[in-house]
C-alpha cells in the first residue's frame, strides 16, 4: 500500500505568526520554548568510536539549529563509560568539553533561540549473530541439561557421560528439529538471532543489580549535561532499550521492579526521583516513552496513560511519545549482523513510511499522545505532550495544537530532509520546503550504521558557488547545501 504526500497548504508569514504553532510555551521547569515546533533524537553516527563529539556532530546540529526548531533534542547518549561505537556518550566528566563545544554551535546558528535537549540511554548487551560453527564451538555453555536432553532425544543414555567438547560436536551436526529438541529457547534465539540479554535475566548479577546502579548513573549524566550547558535532559524510556523494557508488559522481574504496573514504573520512577534531585528544579527534565509497545503481550496506550500521570506526577517537565521498535519482533539478521529494533512491525510503527498500512504513516501516532495528553490533563497536570510521526504540514501540526491532541508537534525525518523547514513555514516560504518521501534511506544507513544522510540532498551536485563540501568515505554529502 502507498500513501502519496499529503497536499501542504503553507501558511502566509501572517498566519504563522498568529497560529498555535508559532506561539511560545513556558514548561514547569521555567524555561521558555520560543515555538512548539522540535526536532526529536537521531543518532547520525557521526561521533568518533570512543564517543567524543565530533566536528561532524557540531555542524550537524548546528545545521539543524540554523531551522530554529523550538526544541533540538540530541541523539541517544550513553550514560555508561563503556565503548559503544561512533554514538555520543556522556558517561564520564571527560566528555563534558567536546558536548560544551556542541551546544554552544547550536546557540550561534539559531541566534539562541533553540532550545537543546539531549537524550540520555541506557542499553544492555546484544551480540552479533554468530556463525553456527563459533557458536557451537565456543559460546554455547554446555551444562548437564544438554546431556539429559540429548541422552533422552537420542534413546542413548552415553550422552549424560559425554565432555564438553563431545555435546558440542554432536550438536554441531544436528540438524534443525534435533536443535530444537536439546536446546532452550533463549539458546536457539542466540543461535538464531545473537544473544540478547534481558531486565528480566535475574540471574546475571549486574541484571539483578540495574535498580541499584541506574538511578546514580542517569542522575550524573543529568549532571554532566547541565553543566555543558544543555537546557533540558530527555530521559530514554523509549524503544528497545533498558528503561523502556523495564516498563514493559513483557517484564516478569519478581523483585518488584516487574510484573504489575506499579513494579515496571517502580525504576523509572526511581531515576526521574534521583536525576530531579541532582539537577534541582529549574533545569528541564523530560523522558520519551511508548504509548504502544505493538508486540505481542506489550502495553498499550491504555497502560501507557496511566505511566503519563505517574510521571507528571513526579515532576516531568515533558512527555514526547514514540510508538513501537522494538528486538520482539525484529527480523532475523545476517550472520555477522546484529538484530535491529526497527525492522519488525513494531520498528515500522516507530518510523512508518508510505508502505505502511491504513491509516498511512502522517500523523498516525497522534491518537496516542491525544490519549496520555487526557489522561494527565483529567489528573490535573499542565505537563506537555509531544507527538512525532509523519508529521510534514503546516495545517496537520497546527491541527493537531488546535485540537488539543498534543501541545508540541516533533518532525524527525521531515527535519533531516530540510533542516530549514520550520524557518521557511515561519517566514511564509513554505513551498520552498524540501519534502520528505517517508521512504527510510536514512533509516536503512543507522540500520549499517553508516552516517546518516538524506537521499533528497546527500547527492546534490557542487554548486558554482559552493565549496567542496564534506563527504561520507562513499561520497554522499555529510550536509544539505544551504
Ligand atoms: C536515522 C534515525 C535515527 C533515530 N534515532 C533516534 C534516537 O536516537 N532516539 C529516539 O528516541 N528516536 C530516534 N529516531 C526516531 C525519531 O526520533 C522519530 O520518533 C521517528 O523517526 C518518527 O518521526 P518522523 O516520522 O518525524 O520521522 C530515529 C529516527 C531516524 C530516522
Ligand atoms: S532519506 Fe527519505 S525518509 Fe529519510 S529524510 Fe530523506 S526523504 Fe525522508
Amino acid at each position: 500500500m502507498r500513501h502519496p504526500l499529503p497536499e501542504a497548504r503553507w501558511p502566509t508569514k501572517a498566519e504563522a505568526e498568529c497560529s498555535r504553532l508559532f506561539s511560545s510555551l513556558r514548561l514547569t521547569s521555567g524555561l521558555e520554548l520560543t515555538q512548539r515546533t522540535w526536532v526529536p533524537a537521531m543518532v547520525p553516527w557521526r561521533a568518533t568510536e570512543e564517543g567524543f563529539v565530533t566536528e561532524e556532530n557540531r555542524s550537524w546540529y548546528g545545521r539543524f539549529a540554523r531551522g530554529r526548531p523550538g526544541v533540538l533534542v540530541v541523539e541517544a547518549t550513553g550514560i555508561r563509560d563503556i565503548p559503544s561505537g561512533p554514538l555520543l556518550r556522556i558517561g564520564h566528566d571527560r566528555f563534558i568539553s567536546g558536548l560544551r563545544s556542541l551546544v554552544e554551535r547550536v546557540r550561534e546558528e539559531s541566534t539562541g533561540e533553540t532550545r537543546l535537549f539531549i537524550q540520555l540511554i541506557d542499553f544492555l548487551v546484544i551480540r552479533r549473530r554468530p556463525d553456527p560453527l563459533k557458536f557451537f564451538r565456543r559460546y554455547l555453555r554446555i551444562t548437564d541439561a544438554h546431556r539429559r536432553r540429548l541422552a533422552d532425544v537420542t534413546g542413548d543414555e552415553s550422552h549424560l557421560e559425554a565432555n564438553d567438547r563431545e555435546v558440542r560436536e554432536t550438536l554441531l551436526v544436528g540438524d534443525r528439529a534435533f536443535l530444537e529438541a536439546v536446546l532452550d529457547s533463549r539458546e536457539l534465539e542466540s543461535l538464531d538471532y545473537g544473544y540478547r540479554e534481558r531486565v528480566w535475566d535475574l540471574h546475571l548479577e549486574h541484571i539483578r543489580r540495574l535498580p541499584d546502579v541506574l538511578p546514580r548513573l542517569f542522575a550524573e549524566a543529568a549532571c554532566r549535561a547541565r553543566d555543558a550547558g544543555f537546557d533540558g535532559v530527555e530521559l530514554h524510556f523509549a524503544h528497545a532499550y533498558t528503561m523502556a523494557s523495564f516498563l514493559s508488559a513483557l517484564n516478569t522481574r519478581d523483585d518488584g521492579y516487574g510484573g504489575d504496573l506499579e513494579g515496571r514504573l517502580r525504576l523509572p520512577l526511581e531515576v526521574t526521583t534521583a536525576v530531579r534531585a541532582a539537577v534541582g528544579g529549574d533545569f528541564t527534565l523530560g523522558c520519551r516513552y511508548l504509548g504502544d509497545e505493538v508486540i505481542a503481550g506489550g502495553y498499550g496506550v491504555e497502560d501507557a496513560a496511566l505511566m503519563g500521570e505517574a510521571f507528571a506526577g513526579a515532576g516531568m517537565d515533558f512527555l514526547s511519545i514514540s510508538k513501537g521498535g522494538k528486538f520482539e519482533d525484529a527480523r532475523q539478521p545476517r550472520i555477522g549482523d546484529a538484530a535491529y529494533p526497527y525492522t519488525g512491525p513494531s520498528g515500522q510503527e516507530c518510523m512508518p513510511t508510505t508502505r505502511i498500512g491504513p491509516p498511512g504513516p502522517f500523523g498516525r501516532n497522534v491518537p496516542l499522545a491525544r490519549t496520555i495528553r487526557a489522561r494527565v490533563r483529567q489528573a490535573g497536570f499542565v505537563t506537555p505532550v509531544v507527538t512525532a510521526g509523519g508529521l510534514c504540514t503546516f495545517d496537520q501540526m497546527e491541527g493537531i495544537l488546535q485540537r488539543g491532541d498534543a501541545d508540541i508537534v516533533a518532525a524527525a525525518r521531515q527535519a533531516l530532509a530540510d533542516p530549514d523547514m520550520w524557518r521557511k513555514m515561519r517566514e511564509g516560504r513554505g513551498a520552498s520546503i524540501r519534502r520528505c518521501e517517508y521512504t527510510n534511506y536514512c533509516e536503512g544507513l543507522d540500520q549499517k550504521h553508516k552516517q546518516v544522510t538524506c537521499r533528497l540532498w546527500d547527492r546534490l551536485p557542487v554548486a558554482s558557488d559552493e565549496v567542496d563540501p564534506p563527504r561520507t568515505p562513499d561520497g554522499r554529502r555529510l550536509l544539505p547545501p544551504d
